[in-house]
């Protein structure tokens, strides 16, 4: 399908722009240092955003004026500093994980990051967690398991009032979605045919390379 074997290569070049990036138009701040070294060390999978996606996502949830953001998906808790930076003193942001390890050290994280009052991490299957919420959320970041991504989808949906975001990470896997043998982007690409005509949601996907690879975002509007 591509040049690319593996769906997560990283081109040098992509790397070296990331680190332009990095300089110039993120802060240097510790306190998200500390995460990505506390996550390495607990030997968490390397799968959180990246920097400037982690800030992509705040600055998304923040021009959106997002108060309330649910996140499905927390790992070592670094998206969801992010967002919980942009829901203010008094935001909330829920992020549904389902293994309990990771969710301990995202709380630790969380709590050094000095979020802990925004960010309410809800332990289990997000499917289970999900049912339990009630909304309205205004924004939603899907960054879980890809199989259950149309049910993610929808059930952002329930919990959306007219113009909320939805954004769901992983939405390209170096091409894999065309690819119907692939097994981890299948989720994702029968969520495209899901979109299609879609009454309630309207929106676009972005491809992107950098310190992840080559993969993208798919921003939703709920209409
Ligand atoms: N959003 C994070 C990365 C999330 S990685 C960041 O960018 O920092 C995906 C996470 O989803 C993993 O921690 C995994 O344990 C969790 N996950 C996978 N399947 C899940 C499920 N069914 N319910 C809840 N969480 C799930
Ligand atoms: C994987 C999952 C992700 O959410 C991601 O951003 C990158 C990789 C994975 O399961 O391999
Ligand atoms: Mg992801």
């Amino acid at each position: 399908m591509s040049d690319i074997d593996d769906w997560d290569a990283v081109d040098p070049l992509w790397s070296a722009v990331d680190q332009l990036i990095e300089l110039r138009l993120l802060n240097t701040d510790a306190a998200l240092t500390g995460v990505i070294e506390r996550c390495k060390s607990a030997g968490l999978p390397d799968i959180a955003v990246s920097p400037s996606q982690g800030k992509f996502l705040q600055m998304l949830a923040e021009v959106k004026g997002a108060r309330r953001v649910l996140e499905i998906g927390t790992l070592g808790g670094y998206s969801t500093i992010h967002l919980a930076r942009a829901v203010g003193a008094k935001g909330l942001v829920v992020s549904l994980e389902s293994n309990v390890d990771y969710a301990r050290i995202a709380e630790e994280n969380i709590a050094a990051a000095g979020c802990k009052r925004q960010v309410d991490v809800r332990v289990g299957e997000a499917l289970e967690s999900l049912e339990l919420l009630t909304g309205p959320f205004d924004m939603t970041f899907i960054d879980a398991d890809k199989v259950n991504n149309i049910a993610y989808v929808e059930h952002a949906v329930r919990l959306s009032e007219k113009g909320a975001l939805i954004v769901v990470d992983n939405a390209v896997r170096a091409g894999d979605v065309l690819d119907p043998q692939d097994e981890s982007a299948i989720g994702t690409r029968a969520l495209y045919e899901h979109l299609e005509n879609h009454r309630r949601l309207e929106g676009t996907a972005l491809q992107t390379v950098g310190d992840k690879g080559w993969d993208g975002m798919m921003i939703l509007r709920v209409l």
